[in-house]
This record gives structure tokens, C-alpha cells and sequence, in this order.
């Protein structure tokens, strides 16, 4: 197991650092107010590292206490980072290398039968390791925003097939959350049992082929779609889509513009933007707990999957997940990743954006510490589920919550639709 969460550390610090093998100047300039510098994102990883790894568990003396502050993330709002000092790209690449080598030292020595919560099962090492692969793909929207062209590499996907509809999925009890999952956040814990009416819900994530459908129906200009607040932001496309002269529609990924794929997820738009949707569509969202009965739940067996194909890890074959090209895969792409209800692309491809504001479940405690979740609880984020092909495999499970505000579209986000069933077809 140790061998394991060395590779992982290895793993996504390789990954940090290739997100920021750039010129200095694009590591300090912040290319969007929603965002930090790059180079800030690099520091405020090995802070973390070193705060809970080094002086929570490890007991060692702080190496650069004067810093703190600056990599505080409670501190100082992002769209302020810049003015902060903060360490420039080398001096930020050389302490958290000096970070990472106690680190390690931390692992080799550590009892993982302590019962200690932050070393029982390694829980601190998850905590990092996951902290860095969600600021991997925030720097990833980073650099979608900042459309600096060739600094985020490419790749193949699997086709997709034509698939469409929606699925039945029956009422009654499931398990939502988990109390075994030896890294799961305190927001996804307690087990808890959860009675959800029958539903629909769409098979495959709305494409772009769909969504465009309701961009060319006037959708954008049509009050009775929209939340009010969402109507007064005045949005006309997702974000990075732009249409020609001779009505085609391009977007921009990562610098490069492209003709718009139909039949891929769609991605970039806001909560108010997949609400109206789904409105125009004559259906919802779905529920965050509609979502992960569809996702998670195997009536046949009476417990809830880690994943919605069952316990195996993510692989190519099942999901798009862990930057294996920097785009959702084409809806119908992954057949054998369906969920026992045969829901599919849940997980990877796009965050999928849900009906609920985020609130803790009954029995929640906040562990290891009140401002991972506990300080967004409330009516003003909404819950987003299933990881997109920005996020890792560490950091994505069927039980994973998160959230944002509800016009936030520079994240990989998009979503699926919902319906009730009427009263027939409660089977
Ligand atoms: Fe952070």
C-alpha cells in the first residue's frame, strides 16, 4: 500500500508540473478573475502537503512559516492572488520538491493501524494526493481560459455509437454515501438510506448536437426556460462557443478553434444554462440522490457499486477520466461503464450538474477540518457528481460531491436530464 501512494504522490506531481512547464510569464499572469496565477495553484499544493503530511502528522517543524498566509486559500479570494508575494515559478518548484522528499520520509515511518484518523488506512496521503489532482484540473480550466494554444496535450478516445433515450429507474430505498470508502471526504459520509420516487433519466449526458438544438430554437432569449437570475446574466452560447457568418459554430479548447462535435457531451455551461435546458426539454435535473441511485445502485444485489460497472478500478474501456485527451469522449463511447439500471458515461467525460444545493447528510462531521465542506453547506452551491475527463481516478467515485455556484461554466462541466414517472409506471 505504501509502494502504491508513492506512485500516486509521483504520479500527480508529475502531473502538477506539466501543467506549469511554461514560461514564467504565463505561470504569474492570472488569465481570468475566477482564477489563481498557475504558479500560485504550485505553492498552495506543497503548502497543503506540508501543513497536513509534515506538521499535523509527521510532527516536523515548519519550513517556511512565512507563507502560510499567502497559500491560504480562505485568506484571499482568488480574483486578489496576484497581488499577493507569492514565491516566483523557481523558488515554488524548489520548495515543494523539499516538501515532497520529507514527505516521503513521513510514509516510510507511519503507522497506518493508528488510530490516529488522519494515519489510520493512510487517510492524510488520500487527502493530498486528491487536493493536488483537483488543483491539477482547476489549473487545466486555467489554461482553457487563458487560450494560450499547445500547452495541454491531446489524445485518442474510443468512437461513439448512437444511443439516446432514457432509462426507468423504479422507487424505493437505496444506500446513498459511504462510511468504508477509506478516503472519502466527510461530505460524503454517513451510509445513509435514501427513498427516491420512480424516475426517468437520460441514458447519456446531453450532447452538443442537443444542446444546439435549443441554442437555434431561441432558447437564450426565452424567459419561461430560465431561472430569473440565470436570464439576467444574458448569456447567448456555452462558454468558448462562437457562431461564423455562414451560421457554423466553433469553440475554442486549449487555443485552438474547432468546429463543434455534435455528438460529444456538452460542456462549459452553467447551472442556470443546463436548468433552462432541461426545462425547454419538457424535463429536470435530476436530484443529486436520483443521480447516485442511477449511478451506484445494484438492485439485484442490494448494495451500492464503488463505480456504476461494480468494484474494478477506472480503465480505458470503462470511462474517460485522468486528462487521457483534453475532451469529453462521444456519448455512447462507453458501453461496458453503464450502471446496473444501464445509465451510462456517469463517470469521467463531464461534471454532471444536479437540481440539489450542497448540504451535509444527516449524522455529517466535519473531518479533518471545518472549511473542507462544512463552510459551503447552503442554499448558494449546487452539487455537481461524476468527474470529468479533467479529473483523476483518485479523486472521482460514485459517492464524490461537488460544488460550485450556479453560473460558474469555466469548469468541465455538463449534464443530464430528468423526469418524473407518472403514477403507470411506478413499478
Ligand atoms: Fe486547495
Amino acid at each position: 500500500m505504501k509502494e502504491q501512494i508513492a506512485a500516486q504522490l509521483l504520479a500527480v506531481r508529475d502531473r502538477s508540473l506539466s501543467y506549469t512547464d511554461a514560461d514564467d510569464h504565463l505561470l504569474v499572469r492570472q488569465h481570468s478573475p475566477l482564477m489563481s496565477p498557475l504558479v500560485w495553484d504550485l505553492a498552495h499544493v506543497g503548502n497543503y502537503e506540508e501543513l497536513w503530511v509534515l506538521r499535523e502528522v509527521g510532527g516536523i517543524t515548519p519550513l517556511r512559516p512565512e507563507i502560510d498566509d499567502i497559500y491560504d486559500a480562505f485568506k484571499t479570494p482568488r480574483r486578489d492572488r496576484p497581488s499577493l508575494p507569492m514565491l516566483g515559478p523557481a523558488e515554488a518548484r524548489k520548495y515543494i520538491e523539499g516538501v515532497r522528499g520529507r514527505v516521503l520520509d513521513v510514509l516510510d515511518k507511519v503507522d497506518f493501524d493508528d488510530p490516529n484518523p488522519l494515519k489510520s488506512g493512510g487517510f492524510v496521503f488520500g487527502l493530498v494526493i486528491q487536493h493536488e489532482h483537483q488543483h491539477d484540473e482547476t489549473m487545466l480550466a486555467t489554461l482553457q481560459l487563458s487560450r494560450e494554444p499547445g500547452l495541454v496535450s491531446d489524445g485518442d478516445l474510443p468512437a461513439g455509437r448512437p444511443v439516446a433515450g432514457e432509462v426507468f429507474v423504479p422507487g424505493g430505498p437505496f444506500t446513498m454515501g459511504t462510511d468504508v470508502n477509506p478516503w472519502a471526504y466527510d461530505n460524503e459520509r454517513p451510509a445513509h438510506t435514501v427513498d427516491v420516487a420512480a424516475f426517468w433519466i437520460d441514458r447519456v449526458p446531453v450532447s452538443n448536437g442537443d444542446y444546439l438544438a435549443f441554442v437555434e430554437d431561441g432558447g437564450y432569449r426565452d424567459p419561461r426556460w430560465w431561472h430569473p437570475e440565470g436570464f439576467r446574466l444574458g448569456l447567448q452560447a456555452p462558454l468558448f462557443w462562437t457562431r461564423d457568418d455562414g451560421g457554423s459554430w466553433w469553440r475554442t479548447r486549449f487555443g485552438r478553434a474547432e468546429l463543434i462535435p455534435p455528438n460529444e457531451p456538452v460542456q462549459h455551461v452553467s447551472w442556470y444554462e443546463a436548468d433552462a435546458y432541461a426545462r425547454w426539454a419538457g424535463k429536470r435535473l435530476p436530484t443529486e440522490a436520483e443521480w447516485e441511485k442511477a449511478c451506484a445502485w445494484d438492485p439485484a444485489a442490494g448494495h451500492a457499486r464503488r463505480y456504476p460497472w461494480g468494484e474494478e478500478p477506472p480503465a480505458p474501456g470503462l470511462t474517460n477520466l485522468g486528462h487521457r485527451a483534453a475532451r469529453p469522449a462521444p456519448v455512447g463511447a462507453y458501453p461496458a461503464g453503464a450502471s446496473a439500471y444501464g445509465v451510462e458515461q456517469m463517470i469521467g467525460d463531464v461534471w454532471e450538474w444536479t437540481s440539489s444545493t450542497f448540504q451535509p447528510y444527516p449524522g455529517f462531521r466535519a473531518f479533518p477540518y471545518r472549511e473542507y465542506s462544512e463552510v459551503f453547506f447552503g442554499p448558494d452551491y449546487r452539487v455537481l457528481r461524476g468527474g470529468s475527463w479533467a479529473a483523476d481516478p483518485a479523486a472521482v467515485r460514485a459517492t464524490f460531491r461537488n460544488w460550485d455556484y450556479p453560473q460558474r461554466r469555466q469548469i468541465f462541466a455538463g449534464f443530464r436530464c430528468a423526469r418524473d414517472a407518472s403514477p403507470g409506471e411506478a413499478r
